[in-house]
């Protein structure tokens, strides 16, 4: 599963929280890494407990818990409070791999990393390079989103962000665990989901034919699902 998913936040919002969160304190960005991670990581982050981040924290989760894109391609079982960075000229995130398992201190949760995510807070034409690439099965995809638009992306991939040449970028990312492990069963039911959304808009959610799906759609949520 990768997708991009426009306007998870509208421009207008995405830039005055990018705003907000430049003004305030930033650590270096090895504060989360993983042991891996911290060699090629050369950036800054927001802490994860200042007032500020926790604002900015629950204005993305509630754009996200509304977003039925989101939720269709994602089925999130838990969402990891979201973080943020920000790249100035010359720094990078080279290639790695995200940790398979992410531990939250302040609320003592524990996730298996299913899906990785970069909500972009920062238009394109603002900064040079910071390209987020990801190598996979296709080959390796460039995304450079306009700001509050949003990539999710397989947490097995291996993945970097280019070295900023100019400007900066700011950015929101976080991992989640999906309701459902497997990605082939999870692409399975995006898409008949998606299907089901188009003729139930066609149809009526009340047609027989749609009703069936809709239960397909159920049974196999109920099948495969770790609640
Ligand atoms: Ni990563």
């Amino acid at each position: 599963m990768l997708l991009a998913i426009p306007e998870v936040l509208t421009r207008a919002a995405a830039l005055a929280l990018r705003e907000t969160i430049a003004a305030a304190e930033w650590v270096d960005g090895n504060a989360t890494s993983g042991a891996g991670a911290a060699s090629v990581k050369r950036n800054r982050q927001l802490p994860e407990d200042a007032p500020v981040t926790r604002a900015a924290q629950g204005q993305v989760t509630a754009a996200l818990m509304g977003n039925a894109a989101f939720l269709s391609a994602a089925l999130p079982h838990t969402v990891f409070p979201p973080l943020f960075n920000r790249y100035g000229e010359g720094e990078t995130f080279g290639l790695h791999v995200d940790n398979a398992i992410r531990f939250h201190t302040a609320s003592g949760a524990r996730i298996r990393t299913d899906l990785s995510a970069t909500l972009f807070l920062t238009d394109p034409e603002d900064y040079e390079g910071g390209e987020l690439e990801i190598e996979g099965s296709f080959g390796t995809l460039s995304y450079k989103l306009p700001a509050g638009h949003m990539i999710l992306y397989p947490s097995t991939s291996l993945h970097r962000v280019t070295p900023v040449t100019r400007g900066e970028r700011i950015s929101c990312f976080f991992w989640l665990q999906s309701l459902v492990a497997d990605p082939m069963e999870r692409e399975i039911l995006y898409d008949l989901d998606q299907s089901v959304q188009k003729l139930s808009a066609e149809r009526g959610k009340s047609d027989s034919e749609v009703l069936r799906l809709t239960a397909v759609y159920h049974n196999l949520v109920r099948r495969w699902a770790e609640a």
